[in-house]
């Protein structure tokens, strides 16, 4: 049995905890590590956890096999590093950091350390999205050309630093991060990027690759009553595949709760009608998880979510930030 300890008691925090308890006895959630509140005593509560405010004694304890950070991005440099210091494998949410300095330092200390690290970078789980590229790699509609995303948000209603760049990195950072790492997998290596906010808190960026393009549209403002939505369609030589997400307000906060779409992905291939491939259905939250846990049950590092992907993420995020600032298109930083 793998022993864990999530560390923040919000919003993501509340869901990796509901997946490690659904993976039945191989894992216990010994400690939730969080500031006292309301919300993370319920995530402790949930899983007959203790809730530590003191972060450095949930990190060292020697029961702890696991650390999972699900703490506001500015602090995931130093307690991802002091966890693998203290010899936990890491699970750490998207984005990796805010900074390429930060991201670099947990990506140094995690191939110094003999433990496991993994990114969060759900999408590479996502049952429909790991069927498109499932799909795409096989090679039947022809070579991807382009990937068109959107990743529309009402501001979140479940915390206050989200809203606020310097804490959260906007809308690049945040949201699009999912977006751009998707794109980094369909497409190759990222090369520049221009991006426009016609609006404050809504970002539409376009991505250049080796003989491709990427184009994706983020927003943390739209109107309250617009469902959390995402959708991303890749054109390629022969076809389509497309996938939309939309999600209804969460009952006990938060607005992305069930979702109320159709699963599966859908085919529109040059030379046929299109088809609709069905998925498994899920929580697309859990499968990140799931795997995490095996890895470290079997003694292989996870090869989806590295710290080289996460940091490439969040390399097109920055020079998308950048080039809203600049007006100019941006090199990614290698
Ligand atoms: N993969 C995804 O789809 C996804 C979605 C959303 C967020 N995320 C990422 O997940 C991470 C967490 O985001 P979230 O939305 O879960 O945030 P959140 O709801 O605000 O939760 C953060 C938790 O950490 C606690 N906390 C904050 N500062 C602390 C401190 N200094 N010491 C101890 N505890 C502290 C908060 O306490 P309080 O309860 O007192 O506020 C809260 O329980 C972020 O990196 C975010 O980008 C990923």
């Amino acid at each position: 049995m793998i022993t864990v300890a999530i560390l923040g008691g919000g919003f993501m925090g509340a869901s990796h905890a509901a997946n490690y308890k659904a993976l039945g006895d191989r894992v216990r959630v010994k400690t939730v590590g969080s500031r006292p509140s309301t919300r993370a005593a319920a995530v402790a509560e949930s899983l007959g956890a203790e809730l530590n405010p003191d972060l450095d004694a949930a990190i060292r304890d020697p029961e702890i096999d696991v650390v999972d950070v699900c703490l506001p991005t500015g602090l995931h440099r130093q307690t991802t590093e002091a966890a693998l210091a203290a010899g936990k494998h890491v699970f750490l949410e998207k984005p990796i950091a805010l900074t390429l300095e930060d991201a670099d330092a947990i990506v140094a200390a995690a191939e110094k350390s003999d433990r496991f690290f993994m990114v969060g970078l759900v999408l590479r789980f996502w049952p429909e999205y790991v069927e498109l590229r499932r799909r795409i790699a096989g090679g039947e509609l022809g070579r991807p050309l382009a990937v068109s995303t959107f990743r529309l948000s009402p501001p979140a209603d479940w915390n206050q630093w989200m809203a606020d760049p310097a804490q959260s990195g906007g809308v690049p950072v945040d949201l699009l991060v999912h977006d751009f790492d998707q794109m980094n997998w369909l497409l190759g290596t990222p090369r520049k990027v221009y991006a426009r906010a016609p609006h404050p808190g809504h970002v539409v960026a376009t991505v250049d690759y080796d003989g491709a393009q990427g184009i994706g549209e983020g927003s943390m403002a739209m109107p309250k009553s617009y469902p959390f939505s995402s959708n991303v369609r890749v054109l390629c030589e022969r076809g389509v595949a497309e996938y939309g997400f939309s999600a209804a307000p969460a009952e006990d906060g938060g607005n992305i709760g069930p979702s109320d779409a159709p699963r599966g992905l859908r085919l529109y291939p040059a030379d046929g009608d299109p088809v609709t491939v069905p998925v498994e259905s899920t929580d697309p939250w859990g499968p990140e998880i799931a795997y995490f846990v095996e890895c470290v049950e079997q003694g292989r590092a996870p090869e989806q979510g590295t710290g080289a992907q996460a940091r490439l993420a969040l390399a097109v995020s920055l020079a998308a930030a950048a080039s809203l600032e600049s007006g100019r298109p941006e090199d990614v930083s290698a």
